[in-house]
């Protein structure tokens, strides 16, 4: 017992190491174009929420550069049928990174009002020849209760909120996927409440390669974990 409270405690301080390299170091080198806004940890108090949600929510922080461009290799290598859905778009790093690439459609799903703005300001900002994507939009609303695009989809998740939304975003999903199956993904970055999605029968995890496994496990403040939505009944 003991012994295992030394190795979570140091896989902890590694993680936090790790997090300051990324946020501090490594962050702000990767991509100069991004207004400061984007960088700013927001609390969820000091920002407009209406949804009954708010208190399940995590706070906003972007996801690492880095770790943006590695997760992007873990997606199809043709995503123009795909629609690619950050869920939680906070200032919109992740979108503006997915908009470089030709998705049919990128969209960011986003609770909070200010952040939602910052986030459609931002990528009304972004010069138009490097955008790919059909088509760029960030909307506010809840993750919970947003109607899901047609055709295949790629749902993004940094971790934001508690279990019990998780459970409800996830029913959401599978309620879509029944209703009109098609190829849907979850990437679920730091995927604290990822037992819910291990448990469920209508969600498979897919494997990471290797060297994706080892980058994750030692640079990344967070672990990565990659699923499918299946029909129910191929577990
Ligand atoms: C950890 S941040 C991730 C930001 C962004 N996805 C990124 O990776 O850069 C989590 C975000 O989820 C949003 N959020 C939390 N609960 C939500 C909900 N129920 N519906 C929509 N957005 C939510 C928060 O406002 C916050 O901006």
């Amino acid at each position: 017992m003991r012994s295992l409270d030394a190795v979570s405690l140091m896989r902890r301080i590694y993680s936090a190491a790790l997090y300051r390299l990324h946020f501090r170091v490594l962050d702000p080198i990767a991509y100069a174009g991004e207004p400061e806004s984007v960088k700013r940890t927001t609390r969820l108090c000091d920002v407009t929420i209406t949804s009954r949600h708010r208190d399940g929510g995590v706070e906003y922080t972007p996801t690492p550069h880095l770790i943006v461009r590695w997760i992007r290799h873990t997606l199809p290598s043709d995503v123009s049928n795909w629609t690619f859905i950050d869920i939680g778009a906070g200032r919109g790093r992740v979108l503006a990174s997915a908009a470089r690439s030709p998705y049919r459609m990128v969209l960011g799903v986003e609770f909070a009002h200010e952040l939602q703005q910052d986030a459609e300001v931002y990528l009304k900002s972004l010069p138009r020849r490097h955008i790919r994507a059909g088509d760029v939009t960030v909307i506010r609303a809840d993750a919970t209760t947003f109607s899901i695009p047609d055709g295949p989809c790629i749902f993004y998740l940094f971790n934001p909120f508690s279990g019990e939304v998780l459970r409800r975003f996830l029913d959401h999903v599978i309620a879509s996927h029944k209703a009109d199956p098609r190829p849907m993904r979850i990437v679920y970055f730091n995927p604290e409440h990822g037992e819910l999605l291990d448990a469920s029968d209508h969600i498979r995890r897919s494997p990471l390669r290797l060297l994706t496994r080892a980058k994750f496990a030692l640079l990344s403040p967070h672990q990565l974990a990659l699923y499918e939505i299946t029909e129910g009944s191929c577990r």
